[in-house]
């Protein structure tokens, strides 16, 4: 039985935000507030029972309204991730979006889905249970065309999954691209480095980029490169190598192409977290061709987490399940393009087990 209690986290421009947490027969809780989707806390147990939160995040709302917040546990959207010069064209038509990150669009804008407040209900099905956000994005938003209806629902159930869904729907032709910037720390957040981690990714390509962080188009073979997780692998492992790659990611911040037949979106086991001193593993499920695995080589020591403990470099990696960076402007990439009748339909689930 999992059960849901809701409280207030907050207000802004006179609404009122709330916080849920979801919590589960084996103690594990995640906390969701209804200011940009975002997972606050997921209390998880180590080995032994302990709980931990496993999550980058801030004590209180303030935290998430700075503008320093570096999107953490958001949903990112309408465009996750970077869109080359902030332009792209559709049916013909160039569409100019706001440059928030030097020359690109980064994560739907300068106000994207991290900053709007969401409609939320309970929802239950098949013995889990959760929260379903909701907005309708209108047309123009952050220069997207089209009034977008999105939903994010949040489902947790009694073997330790958490199931997003993402669904959209538009009434003019436009793109999209969800997904959850959750940085995870599997010895709890402010305990230190993610390097010790152990990942494995069901990539055998990855997108490298340019200079400014988008693709340069190239589906590149990770074998033989510090990009090649598909055996389980410290984070921190190669991370020193002066790759180039590495040089312009400050470590990792690249998508990794999951092996899977074109156009296919079934669910799929796409990566594995190991830490090896709590014993704790994340699992994630996808029905997305990519994820942005980044090493978290932003973090500078600046932002203090709940625990009263300062994140730097590599304290959380994230690991965001997309389409791929730049997607309109890369006709050989899977496409983000979403037509009126179409529905957009994406599903992470994201299992903690020890
Ligand atoms: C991007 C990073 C960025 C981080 C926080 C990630 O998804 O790939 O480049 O620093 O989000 O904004």
């Amino acid at each position: 039985m999992v059960e849901i209690s809701r409280e207030p986290f907050g207000e802004i421009e006179g609404r009122l935000i709330d916080r849920y947490t979801l919590a589960n027969r084996h103690g594990l809780r995640v906390e969701v507030i209804t200011y940009g989707g975002i997972i606050r806390a997921i209390w998880a147990p180590d080995r032994n029972g302990q709980l931990a939160n496993v999550t980058l995040g801030f004590a209180d709302l303030a935290g998430y309204l700075d503008q320093n917040d570096p999107y953490f546990g958001c949903i990112a959207g309408r465009y996750a991730n970077r869109i080359a010069n902030g332009r792209f064209t559709l049916d013909g038509e160039t569409y100019q979006l706001p440059t928030n990150d030097g020359s690109n669009h980064l994560h739907g804008g300068v106000r994207g889905f991290d900053k709007r407040v969401w409609d939320a209900e309970e929802i239950s099905e098949d013995g889990a249970a959760g929260v379903r956000l909701a907005r309708v994005s209108p047309d123009g938003e952050e220069g997207y065309p089209g009034t977008l209806s999105t939903t994010v629902s949040y489902l947790l159930d009694d073997d330790n999954q958490l199931r997003i869904d993402y669904r959209a729907e538009s009434d003019r032709p436009t793109i999209v691209n969800l997904t959850n910037h959750t940085y995870w720390n599997l010895s709890g957040e402010g305990s230190g480095s993610v390097e010790d981690h152990v990942l494995q990714l069901a990539a055998s390509r990855y997108t490298p980029v340019d200079d400014s962080l988008t693709p340069t188009g190239e589906l590149a073979q990770v074998q033989g490169t510090p990009f090649d997780f598909t055996t389980p692998t410290a984070i921190g492992a190669r991370i020193r190598e002066g790759h180039p790659q590495l040089l312009i990611g400050r470590g990792y911040d690249h998508n990794v192409v999951l092996d899977r037949a074109p156009g296919e979106a079934t669910l799929i086991e796409a990566a594995t977290l190991r830490d090896p001193d709590s014993g704790r593993v994340l699992t994630i499920w996808t029905t997305e061709p990519g994820i942005q695995f980044y090493s978290g080589g932003y973090l500078d020591g600046t932002l203090v987490g709940p625990s009263g403990r300062t994140y730097r470099q590599g304290d959380g990696a994230a690991l965001e399940t997309q389409h791929f960076p730049d997607s309109p402007s890369q006709p050989a990439f899977p496409s983000t393009v979403l037509r009126p009748g179409e529905v957009y339909a994406s599903t992470t689930v994201l299992a903690l087990a020890t």
